[in-house]
């Protein structure tokens, strides 16, 4: 399916039903606010009904939204959104290969800083190490955020960092969950993988032209969903919470926290962020063993740099500077 292009009109609806909250808001004002005929507005409401939005009508005051689809589409999305900029130009497709590939075409063709692109679910989903990632239809988020920080690219993986944080905070706030980071981006719940951020740059020897971060969360999977290569080592919100969390809340105060915490590092630099980052690690202080391609690291996990490079003291008291690696505890 091609993607959905939300009609500024639309946009207009969705903005003016989120501010107005619990309030009825009548045909004569919804036309004034989307600049539009009555008729007009009925018409858009009726997409949205189909959609799955469910609306209240009550004659004399007008319309309410009672309930929002489960689609993350960009209307869905769009109600009840609080970020400035990620999140306000959003790309959806029901079924892609990957979300990544498709932010990176937009990039190059100029989409703006904070342009998200969503699935309902990936064909060729892409993880970190040329790794697969398994993106089922309807029960995860699997979107790509496209961001154009005025940086040089050797500070891409302190951005890494800085998402780990926000989705971490926004799972914290919806479900109730303590999630913690294993270095360098994945987000565990109980020791299981529900989430996996993949970092991707377009730039030149100076400049970042755009970072495009890819996150994958497993959402309302079952446990019994997963398959079996990846059963033991994965979990979702679902299965860690016993209830199924809603996609589009989640994306919405991941946006918000992340927009926060980007401003923040762009404004105050790295240090705010690292000590947030360091106060969700599940490895700090243990023992772990890096695997990298140059062979394993084994030691205590002391903590992070400025860069965002993990520091392992071993035995023999030389700290290692890790660089890219999977952690086993
Ligand atoms: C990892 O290996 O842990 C990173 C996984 C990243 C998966 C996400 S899902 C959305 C985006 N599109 C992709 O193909 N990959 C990323």
């Amino acid at each position: 399916m091609a993607g959905t292009v939300q009609t500024e009109l639309r946009k207009r609806l969705i903005e003016a039903f989120t501010e107005a909250g619990d309030e009825y808001l009548s045909g004569q004002h919804l036309a004034d606010i989307a600049g539009c005929s009555r008729t007009a507005v009925w018409k858009h409401i009726e997409e949205l009904r189909k959609e799955g939005f469910v609306f209240e009508a009550v004659k004399k005051k007008g319309y309410k939204i009672v309930k929002a689809p489960e689609k993350v589409t960009p209307d869905e999305i769009g109600f009840g959104l609080k970020s400035e900029f990620i999140g306000r130009h959003i790309h959806y497709e029901e079924k892609v290969e990957s979300t990544q590939k498709i932010a990176h075409r937009l990039a190059t063709e100029g989409a703006v800083n904070g342009t998200v692109v969503v699935a309902d679910e990936q064909t060729s989903g892409r993880g970190r190490m040329d790794r697969s990632w398994h993106s089922p239809k309807f029960s995860g988020i699997w979107m790509s955020i496209i961001l154009r920080p005025n940086l040089p690219p050797h500070q891409a993986p302190q951005l890494t960092l800085v998402t780990a944080v926000a989705v971490v905070q926004a799972i914290e706030e919806v479900t109730g969950l303590n999630p913690q980071i294993k270095w360098p981006n994945d987000i565990l719940i109980d020791g299981r993988k529900t989430t996996g951020i993949l970092t991707e740059l377009q730039a030149d020897a100076d400049r970042i032209h755009a970072i495009i971060i890819g996150i994958g969360i497993n959402v309302n999977q079952s446990q019994e969903d997963f398959p079996e290569e990846i059963a033991r080592i994965a979990t979702s919100l679902l299965a860690a919470s016993g209830k199924t969390v809603s996609r589009a809340s989640l994306m919405q105060e991941i946006f918000v926290r992340l927009e926060k915490l980007y401003l923040t590092y762009l404004n105050h630099g790295f240090q705010p962020i690292k000590l947030l980052w360091e106060s969700y690690a599940l490895s700090l202080g243990k023992e772990i063993i890096a695997r990298t391609v140059a062979g394993d690291i084994k030691g205590k996990a002391l903590g992070i740099t400025d860069e965002g490079v993990l520091k392992i003291l071993q035995e023999d008291g030389e700290v290692r500077h890790v660089y890219s690696a999977d952690i086993h505890l």
